[in-house]
């Protein structure tokens, strides 16, 4: 197990996001951080802007690489000559969803395992959504993402950083 994939839409990363990243670089020793290129959702950030963030943000760690993909997971991990997902479990409400994803994932590809992280305390609550709609109404945001993507939202909604 010595490469893994962290696939998301990453729109965008978060601190959440960010410790599942640290964590997983720990356990292997090559990670690829990908952003779905998905064009059935309406993403604030095109997939360019989101890859931009997460090199930005992932700068430090040497044995992190940023990607995109499109088209089915199980595909992309083939691709790559990788064996292993990475996803991050938040709440029992995640489970049923990425139970199911994985084992389509393992249907789809035999050799290819799904290896969830569950999410630090701390992070619990956070999801690019709850964000970016505090965001929208002018909260305040730095407290759940790195100040560069902090800065990208706030640009967006053309709003002054507090
Ligand atoms: O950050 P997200 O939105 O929870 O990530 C979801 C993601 C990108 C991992 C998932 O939607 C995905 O893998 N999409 C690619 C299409 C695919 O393979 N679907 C079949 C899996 S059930």
């Amino acid at each position: 197990m010595s490469s893994a994939i962290y696939p998301g839409s990453f729109d965008p990363v978060t601190y959440g996001h960010f410790d599942i990243i640290q964590r997983a670089a720990k356990a292997f020793e090559h990670l690829t951080v990908s952003v779905l290129n998905n064009k059935v959702k309406s993403p604030l950030f095109s997939v360019e802007e989101r890859v931009r963030m997460l090199e930005e943000v992932c700068k430090d760690i040497p044995n992190v690489t940023i990607d995109s993909f499109s088209g089915l997971l199980a595909d992309y991990a083939r691709k790559k000559h990788t064996d292993v997902i990475i996803r991050g479990l938040r709440a029992i409400t995640d489970f049923e969803y990425e139970l199911q994803m994985a084992q389509t994932n393992r249907k789809l590809v035999d050799h290819v395992d799904t290896v969830f992280l569950t999410t630090s305390l701390e992070y619990a609550y956070l999801s690019s959504t709850t964000v970016k709609e505090v965001a929208a109404f002018g909260g305040d945001i730095t407290q759940f993402v790195p100040p560069c993507v902090a800065k990208k939202i706030y640009a967006k909604f053309q709003q002054r950083e507090p």
